[in-house]
């Protein structure tokens, strides 16, 4: 018997769909809508290939409030909702900012609206460190607590601040009409989780993050210097006030961050809190060099890079005060740096083109 059936919005794509694996893996069913944007069907099959379970799988657009309503009405057991679906490139939300606001916050509002009409009412949120912005603006807020003041300074930041408005004031809202109408009212919940810089692939080589356009993120580059596919890593600026003047920022490697998700629903079903925040990173900061460094370490070759200007929009320090996370959700980062990068290169060197290749052979026997 299921623990619970959630509902995955974007569960194929790189956060989705190792935390439709950690559900799996915690007997929980799962069904996933994704519109494939940026991701591919054949991480369902890793997935089944790595726990013996399959999701259900629709190819749902979350802007399409019809189509969301014909997955709730089929699957009435789901009872909670897990919403990573969204545009996620900072640079082009700057270019195409109404696309970016149609889709993340318009989506979240489909998505909230069909969960009401089928009695759906625990949402867990991907929201981003990227709400905070400059956290160096304001003294002593390194590291970040949740109660930081919010300001993002991106496009992408600003939609993921107006979703968590909308999520506080719909499950508000629901709570206090229910309790008027002396109806039940607090099995309406959303946990609001602020991921860090997630990074890092399974350990077994099989599953990693494969967007369908260029990756933008450090990692995911430095993957491609390694395997020749750029000829050296560009580090946006080395004049910040950091020990070596390169930015800093806290990696999580995406196991952490999946099991963190079953950990906030697990909070929202036992307390019934209503609306929280919740950081989720690992509480230590690294520079772009340290990053290098770690990388090149398990590559086994130092990689080439070239110091250029700083990249618009980005900020000194990111680092994350987990505290909040690792006190109420009883959840805690339980896996380093190290790791990631070691399970990254295993993935990258493995697998050069992503999903659209067969797994080799030596990963399958392991
Ligand atoms: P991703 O692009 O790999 O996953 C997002 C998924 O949503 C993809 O599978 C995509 O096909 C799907 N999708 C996009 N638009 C859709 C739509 N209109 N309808 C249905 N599906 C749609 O990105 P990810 O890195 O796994 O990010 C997941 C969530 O976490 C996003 O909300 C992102 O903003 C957030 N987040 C990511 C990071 C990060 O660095 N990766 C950091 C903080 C927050
Ligand atoms: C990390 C560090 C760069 C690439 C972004 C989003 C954030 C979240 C995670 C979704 C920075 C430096 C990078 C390169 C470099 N995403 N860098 N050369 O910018 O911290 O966060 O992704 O929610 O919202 O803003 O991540 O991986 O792009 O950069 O020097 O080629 O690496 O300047 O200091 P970032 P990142």
């Amino acid at each position: 018997m299921a623990v619970g059936t959630v509902l995955v919005t974007g569960g194929t794509g790189y956060i989705g769909s190792f935390t439709t694996l950690a559900l799996l893996q915690n007997d929980y069913d799962v069904v996933i809508v994704d519109s494939l944007y940026n991701s591919s069907k054949v991480a369902i099959d890793r997935i089944e290939l790595i726990c013996g379970k399959r999701p259900a799988f629709y190819q749902v657009d979350i802007t399409d409030e019809a189509a969301l309503d014909d997955v709730f009405a089929k699957h009435p057991e789901i009872d909670s909702v897990i919403h990573f679906a969204a545009l996620k490139a900072v640079g082009e939300s700057g270019e195409i900012p109404l696309e970016y606001y149609r889709v993340n916050v318009g989506g979240s509002i489909s998505l909230l609206r069909s969960m009401s009409k089928h009695n759906v009412s625990n949402i867990v949120f991907s929201s981003s460190a990227t709400v905070y912005g400059d956290a160096t603006r304001v003294p002593n807020m390194i590291p970040i607590p949740e109660h930081c003041p919010i300001g993002p300074t991106n496009t992408y930041g600003r939609t993921k601040v107006m979703i968590e408005t909308v999520i506080t004031d719909h499950v508000e809202a629901q709570r206090r009409n229910n309790k008027k109408a002396g109806k039940p009212y607090d099995q309406w919940n959303g946990a609001l989780l602020r991921y860090f810089n997630p990074c890092g692939a399974h350990p077994s080589g099989l599953m990693g993050e494969d967007p369908q356009g260029v990756p933008f993120n450090l990692l995911p580059l430095l993957g491609k210097v390694a395997t020749g596919d750029r000829e050296k890593l560009l580090v946006y600026g080395d004049d910040y006030a950091s020990h070596d003047g390169t930015a800093i920022r806290d990696y999580i490697h995406v196991l952490d961050l999946a099991s963190g998700h079953l950990a906030a629903l697990k909070y929202l079903r036992e307390n019934k809190p209503g609306v929280k925040a919740w950081n989720l990173g690992s509480g230590r900061g690294s520079t772009v060099f340290e990053m290098i460094k770690a990388f090149s370490h398990v590559v086994g070759q130092d990689l080439p890079y070239e110091v250029v200007e700083r990249r618009q929009g980005d900020v000194l320090n990111l680092t994350a005060n987990p505290a909040l996370a690792n006190e109420e959700l009883k959840w805690k980062t339980q896996l380093t740096l190290e790791d990631a990068c070691a399970d990254l290169w295993r993935w990258v060197e493995n697998n050069p083109q992503g999903y659209r290749q067969d797994p080799p052979a030596k990963l399958l026997e392991a």
